[in-house]
């Protein structure tokens, strides 16, 4: 998360997330699933312009932008209403008192594609309107806020870039990786639902290590990491939504080093050995016809 400090304004960009790794440990009593996961945030950002709003009043603009560019718009949109996580978290945050505030909300990342991009944004409301309103609550007191909201949300305000997540996704341990990975980004047209992928999932007797990924993660040894890449969701994504599998049969035709979809998807990735590479193979997926790609980097 990025904060940029204005006269009367905050702006925050919030980044996407990619799940290097996803095992569905089990299934809990509370219907939420046990998870292990590596994520890394990427350098594909939404931004959150915070401004200064009547008393009592939180309102919120959205601005769809593609990838590429701020001012080229796309066809989808997200909801602006009370349901919008960033005014949920505003309205959490502020509790019973009459602060207001105006927010833009500027969409890079897709939704519906298993990038975080929802709660990403909700982490950057967290923490830029807990700033922007000097309420000086606590990390503590933001972690549980952003718990509540949704179990991604507590990795962004974390802040750091990569980090082991367990529990439903919401007690994250920070990682120390010092080499940045390129990563080509894909998604086909339709989007995924997360709680349909969770209730499609069944166990498989997949059985890459956490410990041996998160080991060739920090010694930054690619060849070994890209072998034991797991998403346990990626199946069950595949059986509800094709075009999830055809782009990743699609990612796989191109020379990458490894590729796997994100989260609950529909989203993909490939590792690439660079920056350049990760350019080249996406204009190669786009000229295959795949509706959304883009070249990101984790940030370290
Ligand atoms: O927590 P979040 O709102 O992102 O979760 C969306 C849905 O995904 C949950 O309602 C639940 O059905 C499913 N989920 C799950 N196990 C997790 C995280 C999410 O079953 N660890």
């Amino acid at each position: 998360m990025l904060f940029q400090a204005g006269i009367r304004s905050l702006q925050v960009l919030a980044p996407a997330k990619l799940n290097l790794f996803l095992r569905v440990v089990g299934r809990r009593e509370d219907g939420y699933h046990e998870l292990e996961t590596v994520m890394t945030s990427v350098d594909l950002y939404d931004t959150l312009l915070f401004e200064a709003g009547d008393p009592g009043q939180i309102s919120l603009n959205v601005v769809m932008a593609s990838a590429q560019s701020t001012h080229s718009p796309v066809q989808e949109s997200i909801p602006a209403g009370p349901e919008n996580l960033v005014l949920r978290a505003a309205n959490l945050l502020r509790a019973d008192c009459s602060l207001g505030a105006r927010i833009t909300l500027i969409k890079r990342i897709p939704s519906a594609a298993g990038l975080g991009g929802g709660s990403s944004d909700a982490a950057a409301t967290l923490a830029g309107l807990n700033r922007f309103w000097n309420l000086s609550r606590t990390p503590a007191e933001l972690l549980n806020l952003a718990a509540s909201l949704g179990s991604d949300v507590g990795f962004f305000l974390a802040g750091s870039s990569t980090a082991v997540c367990r529990g439903r996704g919401e007690q994250v341990e920070p990682l120390r990786i010092t080499k940045c990975l390129h990563f080509v980004l894909a998604k086909p047209a339709s989007g995924l639902s997360t709680a349909a992928v969770f209730k499609t999932f069944r166990p498989n007797d997949k059985r890459q290590s956490l410990e041996q990924f998160v080991s060739s993660l920090e010694q930054a040894e690619l060849g070994r990491m890209v072998r034991l890449l797991l998403n346990d969701l990626q199946q069950p994504a595949e059986s509800l939504n094709d075009e999830v599998r055809l782009l990743r049969q699609k990612i796989g035709t191109l020379p990458v080093l490894g590729h796997q979809m994100s989260g609950s998807g529909s989203a993909c990735f490939g590792i690439c050995a660079s920056a350049r590479h990760a350019r080249l193979t996406a204009a190669r997926l786009r000229a295959m016809g795949v509706p959304w790609v883009t070249a990101v980097k984790s940030c370290v």
